[in-house]
């Protein structure tokens, strides 16, 4: 049987949206109607019309379309597809924190599970954070969870300090190190940088720009769509690439000219690898496994979540 083949037709018959992450499987992107970073993806699954949603991504991923689509059934190939970040913060943790620091205003990245969202005031992505963080009155204390990588850049960026920052990260993303980034510098002189905020190397780098270390050398902190874009963007003909190496099937498919070179090639998350093209299959054939989110919990969590959708 041809799987690719046999896919397309079944999400034809059946009206079936299939969003893909960035960090997907080559194959699994190549079946999907819309790839991207997670804004992207919540906003694709904010706006279409049709009725069932197939997540290639990971859990937390699928339940925020689950909280911003309740008329629609959301699925997953693979219940386990989880994510070390969104369990680095429990909602009694969480809890228990804001009681720490009353008036607090609390945001969170989307990478929490349904019921942590439910206790938050924002929600964003690497892509809003630092918009959704100056959109918020100076005097007000936040607390920032759970990426303590991306809350220290993003407490940087906006000049910040009555930011608390939980103290969470993601496997795949602490393990890419300044050296890592060091020996890449030194290997490739003419390559243009790109780093995602959740990697352990970020605060440094930014230091070192900051400090005129990098010369002329272009160095970017971006989602994994600013990425995208700025790889198709920018002049630069050579890129090594700071994040999950999923990424570089679509840079390398929508730039043939340029060179794509991963900072390291053990940066692969083993989570969103877990969907296969062969669970793709049969979740759209048997319609499973649909992420649900009870209602009091959704309802709570919306507001966070359309705050962030509104938020560029
Ligand atoms: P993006 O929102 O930049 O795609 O990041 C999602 C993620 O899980 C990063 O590890
Ligand atoms: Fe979670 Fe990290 Fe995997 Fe992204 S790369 S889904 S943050 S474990």
């Amino acid at each position: 049987m041809d799987l690719k083949s046999e896919i397309l037709k079944l999400k034809k018959e059946k009206d079936i949206l299939i969003l893909a992450h960035n960090y997907q499987l080559p194959e699994v992107q190549d079946i999907a109607d819309y790839v991207g970073d997670s804004l992207g993806l919540s906003r694709q699954a904010a706006k279409t019309t049709q009725k069932t949603i197939l997540f290639c991504g990971v859990h937390f991923m699928a339940e925020t379309a689950a909280i911003t689509c309740q008329d629609k059934k959301v699925l997953i190939p693979d219940l386990a597809a989880g994510c070390s970040l969104s369990d680095t913060i429990t909602a009694d943790q969480l809890r228990k924190w804001k009681s720490e620091h009353l008036g607090a205003i609390t945001v969170g990245y989307v990478n929490t599970t349904a019921e942590v969202k439910s206790e938050l005031d924002y929600c964003c992505t690497s892509s809003n954070a630092v918009n959704v963080v100056k959109s918020i009155p100076e005097n007000k204390e936040i607390l920032f969870l759970p990426d303590m990588f991306l809350g220290s850049y993003v407490a940087k960026m906006t000049n910040r300090n009555n930011m608390f920052i939980w103290a969470g990260e993601c496997h795949v993303h602490a393990g890419i190190r300044s050296q890592d980034v060091q020996e890449k510098l030194n290997q490739y002189a003419n390559a243009e940088f790109l780093i995602h905020p959740e990697c352990s190397c970020t605060s440094s780098v930014m230091y070192d720009v900051a400090s005129g270390d990098y010369g002329n050398r272009q160095v970017q902190i971006l989602s994994t769509e600013g990425m995208m874009n700025r790889a198709k963007d920018s002049s630069s003909k050579k890129f090594v690439v700071a994040t999950e190496t999923g990424i570089l099937y679509r840079m390398r498919k929508q730039n043939p000219d340029k060179e794509f070179i991963p900072i390291s090639e053990n940066a692969i998350c083993k989570y969103m690898k877990m969907i296969t093209l062969d669970k793709v299959y049969a979740s759209l054939k048997e319609e499973k496994y649909e992420v649900k989110v009870p209602k009091n919990i959704a309802q709570k969590a919306q507001l966070a979540i359309e705050r962030m959708l509104a938020i560029s």
